[in-house]
């Protein structure tokens, strides 16, 4: 079939030999979209085994010229942001401008690694012996940081591009192999960007882009003895993966609760801005997305009048028109949301705005006077519907937000920066963010969730330094 987009493996874009192909649906329309080949568990084995080879030799590249062409790649996928842009409108019905800014991200992301990489990989160690009990100054350390082999990227649905660099990128410049599974919904988005590195010249196997059904080679290529670092973006399933996998580093974010924290003090009209970037923006489907608004009673009334005002302006509709909220991923994505809003509806929620949904598409709804017995006061919604819960004490916000099992960020609201801290100490997450929306970037900044939110830290530093291990050797005098 003609019209199923090919896989990528050593150098060459390939149709399965399992001649079946996976379909996407467009989130919007709810019809066939584009198709991807469902490769088999043959085709994982001969890409991780093309990834090893290609490794050994990208490892000897001076890392100079490794940069060289990350900043290469870098250049083509920004001269390309239109096409694939357009993917993401069509698969993950992401705003047009949201979905530009996605790819040209994703370009500045691959040269930023490509200079932090050439600076940091460039440093080693030197120690001396003398300095622990017994040992005379006999012995000299050399320790490097050398590459961990074959790097498993898995990004999400909603950022298949940038998602995907964030790990690819730090993993090259460090001298591993790339093998991308892309999300099904985003992935004929990942091929072109792959497309990008194909036209940039990198070796042939060094990075292939295997696309199929989870259920056939999902545990397949997580369990894989050709993987030697799993890096994975996305909801339960890490958790699942980190059960399985075998000993190799996993770096992974799975998902937050971030809160917000609204003091007496804060500038209400900053907050609700927030609220509405934090909260709305791709209709809610980010891990850093404001998930549960934690107000002092006395300025709540004021807050949510203004986030209602912000609501009722947000445009709702096409992703080509570039429309605030657009259809959530799948229809099952919607169905999960309004289990959540019916369960609050019982159980006495206030709606702010009437509950709307054609589709996929669920019109922004704000949630007031949300209690903990509520399911949307705990779990994540991923969708453009944020619960309000009053409280009346500093303590009682922060201790919703170390009672949730999710910990990524979180962010607090005052103009009172000696409180801002001691809430920012006492908020056990990854990150907090003193008046604004939780957000990953810039780029360069540690991103981690603690708990069920993730393991290890990201960020382009971070994730470059993870995707190495350290090889001492050691000189003994006589
Ligand atoms: O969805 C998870 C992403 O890591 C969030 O990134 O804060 O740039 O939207 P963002």
């Amino acid at each position: 079939d003609k019209d199923v987009f090919k896989y990528y493996a050593d150098g060459e874009w390939r149709v399965s030999a399992s001649g079946k192909s996976v379909t996407i649906t467009n989130p919007s329309t709810r019809q066939p979209q584009y198709k991807v080949q469902a490769c088999t568990q043959e085709e994982v084995n001969k890409a991780l085994e093309s990834a090893k080879a290609a490794q050994k030799l990208w490892a000897k590249v001076p890392l100079w010229k490794r940069a060289e062409a990350l900043h290469k790649a870098a250049a083509i996928l920004k001269q390309h942001k239109d096409p694939i842009a357009k993917c993401l409108v069509k698969e993950i019905a992401k705003p047009a401008k949201d979905a530009v800014s996605e790819v040209v991200r994703s370009g500045d992301l691959i040269s930023y690694c490509a200079e932090e990489g050439v600076r940091i990989l460039s440093e080693g160690k030197l120690l001396v012996s003398d300095s622990f009990p017994g040992n005379d100054r006999n012995k000299l350390c050399l320790a490097s940081k050398i590459p961990l082999g074959v790097v498993l990227c898995i990004p999400p649905f909603n950022y298949p591009v940038n998602l995907a660099v964030s790990k690819i990128a730090p993993a090259l410049i460090a001298g591993n192999s790339v093998v991308l599974k892309p999300p099904t919904q985003g992935a004929v988005a990942g091929l072109h960007m792959v497309h990008c590195f194909h036209e940039a010249g990198f070796p042939k196997g060094l990075i292939s882009c295997i696309t199929g059904k989870g259920s056939e080679i999902g545990d397949f290529l997580t369990m894989h003895p050709g993987v030697n670092c799993i890096s994975f973006t996305g909801g339960d399933t890490g958790i699942a993966i980190s059960k399985k996998a075998g000993m190799v580093p996993l770096q992974m974010e799975l998902g937050g609760k971030d809160a917000c924290i609204v003091l007496e003090d804060a500038d209400l009209d900053l907050v609700a801005a927030n609220v509405i970037k934090g909260g709305f923006s791709y209709s809610g489907q980010r891990c850093t997305a404001v998930k549960v608004i934690l107000v002092m009673e006395s300025v709540a009334d004021a807050l949510v009048e203004r986030v209602n005002a912000k609501v009722s302006k947000l445009k709702v509709g096409a992703p080509e028109d570039d429309c605030d909220i657009t259809a959530v991923v799948s229809e099952s994505s919607a169905k999960f949301i309004e289990g959540l809003v019916m369960d609050a509806k019982e159980k006495g929620a206030t709606f702010c705005q009437e509950y709307k949904r054609e589709g996929n598409l669920i019109w922004p709804l704000l949630l007031d006077h949300v209690r903990p017995d509520m399911r949307i006061a705990w779990e994540e919604p991923f969708g453009p519907v944020l619960p309000v819960i009053r409280i009346n004490s500093i303590e009682e916000g922060i201790h919703h937000c170390n009672a949730s099992n999710f910990a990524l960020q979180g962010c607090v609201f005052t103009r009172d920066i000696n409180k801002a801290i001691m809430i920012s100490d006492a908020m056990e997450t990854g990150t907090v963010q003193i008046n604004s929306a939780p957000a990953r970037g810039p780029d360069h900044f540690p991103f981690q969730g603690l708990r069920d939110s993730g393991i290890g830290s990201q960020g382009i530093t971070n994730s470059i330094n993870m995707m190495t291990k350290v090889k001492s050797t050691v000189i003994n005098l006589p």
